[in-house]
């Protein structure tokens, strides 16, 4: 079975309650409920993390590099400005998959850039929780191609 990695960054914690209008009201339990679900449905197995700490984060792309198929990442606020998570999916071989509820082209000038995009394989955003759901959907049609299980 593909072993799937969810990582939410800063803040995440508190969706559902945290700027509901740009957000949503569905609360982090709600949506990582639905988004490990969906996971299963596809037949893998998913698992999630979060953390308000970017040292946290890329320890946890470190450790994810031999235990998982696939990331499915949202860096928060860190997604504009971290070099050193950059340079951590820059130095593992799992394909990371950017995700962010907002489209953070139509908000702030300073969230129009991310600096972890080059080192994605894709970004999906703007579409709420959808967002990782059609990442869970795009893993499953990467890693069908791929044979070995970890
Ligand atoms: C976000 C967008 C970021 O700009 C912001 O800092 C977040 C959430 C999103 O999912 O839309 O924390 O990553």
């Amino acid at each position: 079975m593909k072993k799937i990695l969810v990582i939410h960054g800063p803040n995440l914690n508190l969706l559902g309650e945290r700027e509901p209008g740009i957000y949503g009201t569905d609360t982090f339990d709600s949506i990582n409920s639905e988004i490990t679900e969906y996971a299963l449905n596809c037949g893998m197995y998913c698992e999630i993390f979060q953390s308000n700490h970017e040292g946290e984060i890329i320890d946890q792309l470190h450790v994810a590099r031999k235990n998982y198929n696939g990331i499915i990442l949202n860096a928060g606020a860190y997604t504009h400005y971290s070099y050193a998570i950059r340079d951590a999916i820059a130095a593992i071989k799992v394909p990371v998959i950017e995700v962010h509820l907002s489209n953070i082209h139509a908000r702030d000038e300073f969230r129009n850039r991310s600096v972890i995009a080059p080192v994605c394989v894709g970004q999906i955003i703007g579409f709420g929780k959808e967002s990782y759901i059609l990442a869970v959907e795009a893993l499953h049609k990467m890693l069908k191609e791929e044979n070995a299980d970890v």
